[in-house]
């Protein structure tokens, strides 16, 4: 087999949608496709939720609509994204394989009529879907219209843990890779603790519901077991594609909305990166919510362009309040996607169904059909990314790395922490927040990997870090680079286990600090903090004895239990330099510390109107500014260039409407 191709042929950004016509009559797939090109679409998601008008009983195939339906939309200049359905099975197959059902924390049977039931470790399901994947490729691998597979949807969601008998099996084998002995499980587990001490293998069991807190190192090799186990069967039914064809593989993520699924690793796996995100309706900035997951999606693909698959029209229907998008927020929230290095934007789903589970949630085209607000603003998305076709292929640069380790939540998720107060999502979100409104741009990085081409590394929540990682961090900033670590960070080791030495001994080289006791505040209690200029910074929840290893105090402790001690330290390393921030500060005393910071790395804020998201994408021979206002008034910005979707030159600035976007092309000028 040929090396699979790295991206769909299609010519310029890919736009569209999940695409479900057998819930529809053939008269409404003929008007379909019509105003799909009215609409620029030219990538569809079909077949995800398939498999039982497909394979209609075991090993029984009738391809006859689908066939239909893809030469259909190819006669029509409609590429397809072609799913397996993996994530809903038939009702035949839980009939003649009930124990293929999930089996939850409390033993609850998962029953039919959802999607997600299925338990990844049954050997009944694994032969099942490798079975569709093959069939499905023998036919389709030759379809012109095919130029995208799509495995499964959202691994994990909603289901992702499964404690069925065939999970608890796959479960022993996996720790007896892992850990070759008892000696060695024992050890690493800590079972000398509440007398868990195994002496048999089968003795072992996935981490149920018990009578008290489970052992946490169990429950993080059991969900890194349950990682591996969604990924196997992923990689199963990739194999089975690729052994008939060359056209991409993927599997739509859900980057920073869920987070069974290790993406580093996810991402290695399939040939393009693609991701779901729904725009959390509570949070009132909830673009920012957005840029997170777009900048996770870049980063876990290794900067490639990479495709949104999903994202709403306007209102969702599974959230406490489903509030609909205001017009313009649909091309906002696409362009800030395409800035952060999506080449394609499509969505759930093209045509509002009418039945079902799913039938408050918006569309391409809306139950109010195409006299409607959204399908006219589905239209001109489609006509402007058309304008677009020239920023394909370019991509994203960024000089600074939040560390996102997806191990390390999981660790900090269990039960029985110093607070229920600390979140890991809560600190990267603040820390990315103050980022994003000075306009810097930002990638995700793991705290093992390669740093040297960031001038500053901020790890808000890095509550797990392994000895050789923290090594990694330490060589970064002897050789120059500047680290920031906020508090709960370098507590526990890769089992769970309170690093030797204590809480952050494995960074008191880089930081000059170490943490003697933790100091969690009680609910309300605010803690300020002074700093050496003077400022006064406002923190609650957390705050922590520090010991002094070198480092220099940077703010101090005006109250709460630690009163008087260090709260805010800076450290001289090698080349470089590391802080330490052991409290939660609000957004304005983030920002207060942030700007020492960036001075010591060399990072300039860009200076830009607050709520003016500025995101450039660098191609061969030009660069790329993707403008998005989101704010209420219009904007000013000084630019040069030609605005792709208006076509207008512009010359040292220009007025983007508030709402508004823009993608003005620069030209590079070559030096040699
Ligand atoms: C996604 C899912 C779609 C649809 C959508 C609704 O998570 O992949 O199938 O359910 O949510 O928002």
């Amino acid at each position: 087999m040929t090396a699979p191709h790295a991206w769909p042929e299609l010519t310029g950004i890919a736009y569209g949608g999940d695409y479900n016509p057998e819930q529809w009559p053939r008269e409404t797939w003929r008007e379909d496709v019509e105003l799909m090109r009215n609409a620029g679409v030219n990538l569809v998601s079909v077949g995800i939720f398939s498999w039982a008008l497909i394979e209609i009983a075991e090993g029984e195939f009738d391809f006859s609509w689908l066939d239909e339906l893809l030469d259909l939309l190819h006669e029509n200049g409609i590429a397809v994204d072609l799913g397996t359905p993996t994530a809903s099975p038939p009702a035949w197959f839980f009939a003649e394989h009930p124990d293929a059902r999930v089996i939850d924390r409390d033993g609850r049977v998962m029953g039919f009529g959802s999607r997600g039931m299925a338990s990844h470790s049954a050997p009944a399901y694994r032969e099942a879907i490798v079975r569709y994947a093959d069939a499905l490729a023998a036919r389709y691998a030759q379809h012109p219209a095919v130029v995208l597979w799509h495995v499964h949807n959202e691994y994990g969601v909603p289901v992702g843990e499964d404690h069925s008998d065939h999970a608890q099996a796959a479960f022993r084998v996996w720790l007896q890779e892992k850990y070759g002995t008892l000696d060695a499980l024992n050890s690493a587990w800590g079972t000398a603790f509440w007398g868990q001490h195994y002496t048999d293998w089968q003795h072992i069991s996935t981490p149920t519901t018990a009578p008290s807190v489970v052992n946490p190192a169990q429950r993080l090799d059991f969900a890194r077991f349950t990682d591996h186990q969604l990924r196997a069967c992923f990689i199963a039914e990739r194999d089975a594609i690729r052994a008939h064809s060359d056209r991409p593989v993927t599997t739509n993520f859900m980057a920073n909305q869920s987070w069974t699924t290790d993406l580093w690793a996810w991402g290695r796996e399939v040939d393009i990166v693609s991701d779901d995100h729904y725009l959390w309706a509570a949070d009132e900035d909830a673009h920012i919510g957005l840029a997170i997951a777009a900048d996770l999606s870049r980063s876990v693909g290794g900067g490639k362009p990479w495709i949104l698959m999903e994202h709403s029209t306007s209102a969702v229907n599974w959230q406490p309040r489903n509030i609909a998008k205001r017009p313009g927020e649909m091309a906002r929230n696409s362009l800030t996607h395409l800035g952060r290095g999506a080449d394609g934007i499509l969505f759930f789903q093209w045509r509002a169904g009418r039945s079902g589970a799913e039938k408050f949630h918006s569309a391409m085209l809306p139950h109010a059909g195409v006299d409607s607000r959204i399908f006219r603003e589905v239209t001109a998305l489609g006509a402007d990314l058309q304008r677009l076709e020239a920023v394909q292929g370019s991509r994203v640069q960024a000089e600074v790395a939040i560390l996102w380790d997806f191990e390390s939540f999981w660790a900090q998720d269990l039960e029985w922490r110093p607070t229920d107060d600390v979140s890991h999502q809560e600190r990267i979100r603040a820390f990315y927040e103050r980022l994003w409104r000075d306009g810097i741009t930002i990638d995700f990085a793991l705290p093992g990997q390669d740093l040297s081409a960031y001038k500053l590394v901020i790890a808000p929540a890095q509550y797990l870090l392994r000895a050789a990682d923290a090594e990694n961090l330490t060589d970064y900033v002897e050789s120059g680079g500047t680290l920031l670590v906020s508090y709960f960070s370098a507590v526990v080791d890769e089992n769970d286990a309170v690093h030797p030495g204590g809480f952050l001994a494995p960074l008191r080289d880089a930081l000059g600090v170490d943490v003697e006791e933790h100091l969690p505040l009680r609910e309300g209690q605010t803690a300020a903090v002074t700093t050496a200029v003077g400022d006064s910074l406002n923190a609650d929840h957390w705050q922590e004895a520090l010991r002094l290893h070198g480092a220099e105090v940077v703010g101090t402790y005006r109250d709460g239990p630690a009163a008087g001690e260090a709260a805010i330290t800076r450290n001289r390393r090698g080349e470089g330099t590391g802080w330490y921030v052991s409290t939660r500060l609000d957004a304005e005393g983030l920002s207060r510390l942030m700007s020492q910071v960036y001075a010591d790395a060399a990072v300039a804020p860009a200076g830009l109107p607050e709520d003016l998201e500025v995101i450039t994408r660098h191609g061969d021979d030009a660069s790329y500014r993707i403008v998005i206002n989101h704010a209420d008034d219009d904007a000013a910005l000084a630019a040069t260039g030609q605005d792709l979707l208006t076509g207008i030159e512009i010359d040292d600035s220009f007025t983007i409407p508030a709402g508004g976007v823009a993608v003005i092309r620069s030209k590079k000028t070559r030096t040699t």
